[in-house]
């Protein structure tokens, strides 16, 4: 038995847990929908900052699972040790972990992901069987310490006169940093609320320094812990 769990900025995370529940046999539910009683928590989550989200954080702290297995979705750029900081969060045991290669959310450059490569993944959470996996510590960029800087510095977000004040955007906010189409210095600028506003009316602008980084993808690995 598997509950497949996701977090999801703009979307890539989610589809990807949709295309990993139907490998499973299960329904890919957000975050916070209960778990059932002997399920393997199979958890997919994006790589922000080469580290774990906050609400995923939050979340491997406190779901009292027993045995997980992660999938965490990076942009082509680097994915440093956000697999590694999931295992020392979780309280149970990781039977296996990969980490992904999708789009990038800033840029949407079109690169596929590949569920194919995941299947020796999904053989162990559909047998539940397994030991805890080694999950090596890996090397981390200079800006990932401080990621509520690197995405406030590099990303801006930009409310235009469209907006109505419907507050979709503090709705579906994970950080609950948005008042009135503005983001608190609590945003991670995940762009949820971009993609949720009903009017289009926030959009997000690069700084030149991070538009110049991600001109070009870096990585391209499937890794598998199994
Ligand atoms: C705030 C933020 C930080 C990111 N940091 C990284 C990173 O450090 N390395 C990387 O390869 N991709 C990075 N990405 C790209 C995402 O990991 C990738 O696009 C992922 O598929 C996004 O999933 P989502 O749409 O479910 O949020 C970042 C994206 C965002 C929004």
């Amino acid at each position: 038995m598997t509950d497949v769990r996701y977090f999801t900025g703009s979307g890539h995370a989610r589809s990807i847990a949709l295309a990993c529940a139907e490998a499973v046999g299960e329904a890919a539910l957000p975050l916070g929908e209960p778990l059932r009683e002997n399920a393997v928590l199979l958890l997919i989550f994006p790589v922000y900052c080469e580290r774990v989200p906050p609400p995923v954080a939050a979340y491997l702290a406190a779901c009292g699972a027993e045995r997980a297995a992660f999938v965490a979705a990076y942009g082509g750029m680097s994915y440093g040790r956000a697999l590694y900081d999931a295992q020392a969060l979780f309280r149970g045991k990781v039977i296996a972990a990969a980490y992904v290669p999708t789009e990038h959310a800033y840029t949407q450059d079109g690169y596929p992901f590949d569920a194919a490569a995941l299947k020796p993944l999904f053989e162990k959470v559909r047998s539940g069987e397994g030991t805890t996996v080694l999950i090596p510590k890996g090397r981390r960029h200079l800006f990932s310490g401080a990621p509520g800087l690197r995405s406030r510095l590099g990303v801006r977000l930009v409310r235009s006169s469209r907006c109505s004040g419907c507050g979709a955007c503090e709705r579906v906010c994970p950080m609950h940093a948005m008042r009135a189409g503005k983001p608190n210095g609590r945003c991670i600028r995940c762009l949820r609320c971009v993609r949720a506003c009903p009017e289009e009316a926030l959009s997000f602008r690069l700084s030149p320094l991070l538009r110049a980084y991600l001109r070009r993808r870096r990585k391209n690995e499937t890794r598998l812990f199994l």
